[in-house]
């Protein structure tokens, strides 16, 4: 796979090349697209073919038989995280966002509060707050090298009684944190001193660096089964967000049973596309390709945090998982208005900003760095030179 190849997504209706001009004023012309997650890769070979024969057949009627595809999530569950999928409680969805909100309407009340650690994945709260729920912030904290922990202390303070659901993003956007085994346990045992649902997703939980180990949630605390949804999905990890299909796995009969009402209730079934490319990605073939795209990753994301670490009073956080780099400017005494207008108007790089993701992400801005390594290697020169002033 040549990761390097620059592939040009100009005019194709991709999000993040197509609507940065509309949403930031950065011209994709000369300006570089760092904001929404997904990648400027074509996905493994074996994707493509599955692509290929469906087109080459022609005909795109209604899917049927998951077989393979379920068969194909049990192998790499059990391959690559040793997590035993319960076969019968996967749902697949119209990607995890959409998951996220049919556990909402599933497993919540209007009014009911929804627990997420924030700054964390922006669609969280818009989906919670655009179903009438209501978002409770439980700040991360930084620790002296600069990592996210969480302070249970605090979060069992700070709740009223009122809250039903906890969203973990594990690994976690926009930190890049891979929590650990204990991290997880505490996130459990906090859901039953509450008694929350616990909604864990793991969409980024291939892309970790090498040398870093993600734990599933079912091993960490495998005893609160009773109240665990699990997102997990094919499109961050190959590259295929476009094809809107995810996974919401529930082991519980009961959960189970008031989540398939609700996606009867919403008339969902499966894109065959998506599941045509899901089922190919989870194959040998894909699992030798991501691990060729996490050590090129790491490699972005070495040069990306080499480049913008020199500029005095800018951090980039220690990146574990995701291919989201989230730097804070707060060290450079600048507003985020200011260092957000030299990222976009002088650097003229696309950007997300942090304080879409939630209380402390204010000082921060999220650059992805998934993209051929030229290309991070130019947005690192280019932020040198826009607050090169500092220097
Ligand atoms: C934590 C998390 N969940 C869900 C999504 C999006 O999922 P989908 O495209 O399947 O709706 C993202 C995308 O960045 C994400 O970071």
């Amino acid at each position: 796979m040549n990761f390097d190849e620059e592939i040009d997504r100009v005019g194709t209706h991709s999000a993040k090349w197509d609507k940065m001009e509309g949403i930031y004023g950065v011209s994709p012309e000369d300006g570089l697209a760092m904001w929404v997650a997904d990648m400027d890769f074509r996905p493994p070979e074996v994707v493509q073919a599955a692509v290929q024969r469906m087109a080459d057949h022609g005909v795109y009627g209604y899917f049927g038989n998951e077989g393979p595809y379920l068969d194909a999530i049990e192998w790499w569950m059990r391959e690559r995280h040793g997590w035993d999928v319960p076969r019968d409680g996967v749902f697949t969805t119209h990607g995890l966002v959409n998951g996220t909100g049919l556990c909402l309407d599933a497993f919540t009340e209007p009014g009911d509060g929804v627990v997420l650690f924030t700054p964390v994945y922006h669609a969280f709260a818009r989906v919670i707050r655009a179903a009438g729920r209501t978002v409770v912030e439980c700040p991360l904290v930084q620790d002296e090298a600069g990592t996210y922990r969480m302070d249970f202390d605090a979060y069992d303070a700070a709740m009223t009684g009122s809250e039903r659901m906890v969203i973990l993003c594990s690994p976690h956007n926009p930190g890049g944190r891979v929590w650990s085994a204990e991290e997880l346990r505490a996130v459990a045992d906090f859901a039953v001193r509450h008694d929350l649902v616990l909604v864990s997703d793991e969409i980024h939980h291939d892309l970790v660096m090498p040398g870093e180990s993600h734990t599933p949630m079912p091993l960490a605390a495998p005893d609160i089964a009773d109240r665990l949804v699990m997102l997990t999905a094919t499109t961050k990890t190959f590259n295929i967000a476009g094809a809107h299909i995810g996974n919401v796995t529930i082991a519980d009969p009961e959960l189970r049973c008031r989540f398939a009402a609700r996606m009867g209730a919403m008339g969902m079934s499966p894109n065959s596309f998506g599941m045509h490319m899901a089922t190919a990605a989870y194959s040998p073939e894909g699992a030798a390709w991501v691990d060729e795209l996490t050590g090129y990753l790491d490699g972005n994301r070495r040069l990306f945090d080499e480049a913008v670490n020199t500029i005095p009073g800018v951090r980039s956080m220690p990146m574990q998982a995701t291919y989201l780099a989230w730097v804070d400017f707060s060290g450079t005494g600048m507003e985020p208005r200011e260092f957000t207008r030299r990222v976009e108007k002088d650097a003229k790089i696309a950007v997300n900003h942090g304080d879409t993701f939630g209380t402390g992400g204010g000082a921060f801005l999220r650059f992805n760095v998934a993209t051929p390594r030229a290309r991070v290697a130019e947005a690192g020169a280019r932020l040198q030179r826009a607050f090169g002033d500092l220097q």
